[in-house]
């Protein structure tokens, strides 16, 4: 029996339960030893609910004092880029929140630390590793649904003005983008993930009733490098809430409607009427036992790859190409033109920050 890595947590607001309970669905291989917030009430509050040993409000004497295996980073956006390479330099794996970093350029700098340091640090897209997505991208990567052609995503989701009262949502300085970047980014992400290389992406987006800096609405077209076409919505104005996925392969249609997180039973298959009796449509539609979209299984796969001493799923490269397309949307919609992949390099304004420039034209409702 193995002792359980340390691991510890920075940032104990809303999302930081979702890895408590990770690390305790994994408590034989990973235990948390302390959290840090600059909040002392609530790392301190925190602590005391969730059994962790020791509170923190310094970044660098937590690192310094607990030496931790693993970091997990649940703070608010614009923190993310500083505190992942703090804790890459401090001799740690890390899991952090999504958006993993503000731009292509932060994306550099995370990537040149893991070279540097030799550890990795993986972005949270816990839709990437539940037992349906796991086992559609099975189906795809061996051919046996056809090629994909049309996918539509609809991340229609409902956040009051209330939800932007915190100081960081809604300003592109902190909450880094509006609903592409902090809503959408889950499902854009496991559209990306499942449908291969993306090559061109056309958007609109706009802020139609939010009173925020930030998009509260977006809509892209995506041509996948396999000639596969996309339709995007994300909205955060949507009083009937839904995330909806349609994807139709040559020989199926495959539908998953949920709201923040899915389970087998959220997924349907559909084939052409007449083939329905068939073995091979039969396997298609047997999902293996259920594993919910959640943290823990992510947190799983990220302890077996410390283990191999391997790079993580949703790291490095395989994260890179989600903030592409961010930076890629945003530049489309605040430019009226298409984007393709590669077209945003170091000296364009949107290779620095999804607002390029930073004006607000782009604004008209
Ligand atoms: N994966 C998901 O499904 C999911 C869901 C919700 C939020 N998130 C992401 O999680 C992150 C945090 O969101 P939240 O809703 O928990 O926010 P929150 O505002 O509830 O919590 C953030 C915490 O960070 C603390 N903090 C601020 N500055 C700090 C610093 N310098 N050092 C340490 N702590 C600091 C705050 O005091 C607060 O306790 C965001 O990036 C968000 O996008 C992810």
């Amino acid at each position: 029996m193995t002792t359980p890595l340390s691991s510890v947590i920075i940032g104990t607001g809303g999302i930081a339960r979702a890895h408590v309970n990770a690390a305790r669905s994994n408590s034989d291989r990973t235990q948390l030893v302390a959290a840090m917030d600059i909040d002392a009430e609530r790392v301190s509050g925190f602590c005391e609910t969730n059994e962790i040993p020791r509170p923190y409000t310094d970044l660098a004497e937590m690192l310094e004092r607990e030496k931790p295996a693993l970091v997990h980073i649940c703070t608010p956006p614009s923190l993310h880029c500083a505190q992942i390479i703090q804790a890459l330099e401090a001799g740690a794996w890390v899991l952090c929140e999504k958006p993993l970093c503000a731009s292509l350029a932060e994306m550099d700098l995370i990537e040149e630390a893991e070279q540097r340091t030799g550890n990795y640090c993986s972005s949270v897209f816990q839709w990437r590793f539940g037992s349906g997505g796991q086992h559609l991208k099975g189906l795809i990567d061996s051919g046996a649904v056809g090629k994909p052609l049309v996918a539509n995503a609809l991340t229609t989701w409902y956040r009051t003005p209330a939800y932007y009262a915190v100081p960081w949502r809604g300003k592109w300085k902190t909450e880094l983008g509006g609903v592409s970047m902090g809503h959408g980014i889950h499902m854009m992400d496991f559209l990306l993930y499942l449908y291969g290389e993306w090559a061109e992406v056309r958007a609109m987006i706009d802020t139609l009733d939010r009173d925020i800096e930030v998009e509260d609405v977006s809509m892209a077209i995506v041509r996948f490098a396999n000639s596969a076409m996309a339709n995007i919505t994300n909205s955060v104005l949507s009083p009937r809430e839904e995330s909806y996925m349609r994807f139709d392969f040559q020989k199926a249609t495959v539908e998953l409607r949920h709201l923040y997180r899915y389970h087998n039973d959220d997924w349907t298959y559909t084939i052409h009427p007449g083939m329905e009796h068939t073995a091979e449509f039969e396997g298609w539609k047997t999902l293996p036992a259920n594993v919910g979209s959640n943290h823990d299984e992510q947190l799983r796969q990220l302890l077996d790859s410390r283990e191999k001493g391997e790079r993580p799923l949703v790291s490095g490269p395989g994260v890179r190409g989600t903030i592409e397309f961010l930076a890629s949307l945003y530049k489309s919609a605040m430019t009226g033109q298409p984007v393709r992949r590669g077209d945003i390099t170091p000296g364009d304004p949107f290779y620095n920050a999804m607002n390029g420039p930073g004006d607000q034209s782009w604004q008209r409702g």
